[in-house]
């Protein structure tokens, strides 16, 4: 937690998307169409699926209208998931307020999404226990489809400093527990303009 921001990561996250609105972050999308595809390239409409740090993310809508009916969303942020929710109403999704080095999964998923969360973990013990958390939390046969920002992304986010990976890194952070089965550069352009460079990667689990 050696990175944690003074006032506390809820509290710290909570005011960015009150401060800012959850349409105007760096990390927007108003259509979350690569998280989508890689998801559909590896499951149907009947997997289950947790997105880690999801947040105020259109996934969830789009995960819905695809017909998925077992969604979970992980996000230490009150603020992001309400705004979710009022989005998308009475819809069947479970939303848990926690951080993820914090949570204890009582099941498993067949994919684990993740798009702009894990970064943020720089200290390697931390990072070491999300992978340990996603091979526990991932079934036999299931996948994680991440994305993080690429070794030439922004060094930062939300004033926070990030880790960044290439595919080969990203490989290396899952270690045995996971194999990568397909990666890509993104090119995000925010709100405000500006182009971010992702690394993404689809991963089986061992
Ligand atoms: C850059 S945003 C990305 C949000 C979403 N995945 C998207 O693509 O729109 C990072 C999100 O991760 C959440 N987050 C950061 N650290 C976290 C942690 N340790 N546990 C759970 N959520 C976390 C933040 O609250 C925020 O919603």
């Amino acid at each position: 937690m050696a990175d944690d921001p003074v006032d506390g990561p809820a509290e710290h996250w909570d005011g960015r998307y009150s401060a800012i609105g959850d349409t105007a972050v760096a990390w927007f999308e108003a259509d979350p169409a690569t998280s989508l595809e890689l998801i559909s390239s590896v499951a149907g409409p009947e997997a289950s699926v947790v997105d880690v740090g999801g947040g105020a993310s259109r996934l969830v809508d789009r995960l819905l209208e695809r017909g998925h009916r077992d969604i979970t969303v992980v996000d230490l942020s009150q603020q992001a998931l309400a705004s979710s929710v009022e989005r998308v109403g009475s819809a069947p999704v479970d939303w848990l307020a926690v951080d993820v080095r914090d949570w204890q999964p009582l099941r498993t998923f067949d994919v684990w999404h993740d798009r702009a969360a894990y970064h943020f973990l720089t200290d390697p013990a931390d990072q070491e226990r999300y992978w340990d958390l996603a091979h526990q939390a991932v079934a036999d046969g299931g996948h994680v489809v991440i994305a993080t920002f690429a070794e030439d992304g922004p060094e930062q986010c939300s004033g926070l400093p990030v880790a960044r990976y290439s595919a080969a890194s990203l490989a290396a952070a899952m270690g045995e527990r996971f194999a990568v089965v397909a990666s890509r550069r993104q090119e995000h352009v925010t709100p405000s303009g500006a182009t971010q460079v992702f690394t993404w990667a689809v991963a089986t689990r061992r």
